[in-house]
């Protein structure tokens, strides 16, 4: 069942995006050669209680931090270590808040100084596909409009959208009902209603879409090693363009 949020439920709501959106918007600051993915963990961890949120993540089935970070060949679900960021390098960044009993869900991919330029149009093409998929996501159209979108332009760019984690619903549980996947045959799903909430998460792949899981039971990487971007918002949708509760600068 896809749950429709109320008025006051979608106040609760924008109030954890806002604070998923502030954390996602200043990590720009601190990110860097040099640096850890487990100082970016204390950064993020500290802003997000400074703002009176509490971290979605952590204990999430297990996971053991309260931010995923993947670098590089890693897709989604990095874990937060001792791992320096070097020059060249892309991290992502996902950051999942919990306040007054609703969910904020969003992801940025950072360019650690200068990458190359097929690392720099991987970034782009991703973060574009997102604003592509939030295009459709409108009163009336279908959930794979939204899908579509965000696959046709990953594709136009030569790249490949990851099948075996998508994006998903979001309200009072970190993971609700719809999936949203990032692929998929346009004109088809669920209609989508004003007051639907969801999390939108292109993960994308400069090679193949398939991915494998680390020996630590988290970290998704791409198998043939290429690299991999990923952004996500979580969005509300009204009669007209949606409303994106995870904003940043
Ligand atoms: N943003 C991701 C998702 O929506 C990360 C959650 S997995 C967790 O699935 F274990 F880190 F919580
Ligand atoms: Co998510």
């Amino acid at each position: 069942m896809i749950v429709l949020k109320s008025p006051e439920e979608v106040r609760k709501m924008t109030r954890a995006g806002l604070i998923v959106g502030e954390v996602l918007g200043s990590l720009k600051e601190m990110i860097g050669a040099g640096v850890t993915t487990k100082e970016i963990e204390l950064f993020a961890d500290e802003r997000v209680r400074a703002l009176g949120g509490v971290s979605a993540f952590k204990g999430y089935r297990g996971y053991p931090a309260c931010i995923c970070t993947s670098v590089n060949e890693e897709v989604v679900h990095g874990i937060p270590s001792s791992r320096k960021l070097r020059g060249g390098d892309i991290v992502s960044i996902d950051i999942g808040v919990y306040l007054d009993g609703f969910y904020g869900d969003g992801a940025v991919t950072i360019p650690v100084g200068e990458v190359d330029d097929e690392t720099g149009k991987l970034v782009r093409a991703t973060e574009e596909a997102l604003y592509l998929g939030i295009q459709q996501a409108v009163e009336g159209n279908r959930l794979f409009d939204i899908s579509h979108a965000i696959q046709r332009h990953v594709e136009k760019n030569g790249f490949s959208v990851v099948r075996l984690f998508v994006g998903h619903g979001i309200g009072r549980e970190l993971h609700e009902e719809p999936q949203v996947p990032n692929y998929g045959p346009p004109g088809q799903g669920p209609r989508l209603k004003k007051g639907m909430t969801l999390a939108i998460e292109p993960m994308v792949n400069a090679g193949n879409h398939e991915v494998k899981i680390l020996d630590d039971g988290w970290t998704a990487v791409t198998a043939d090693g290429k690299r991999s971007a990923h952004f996500e918002h979580t969005i509300l949708i009204t009669e007209e363009k949606a409303v994106i509760l995870t904003k940043y600068n």
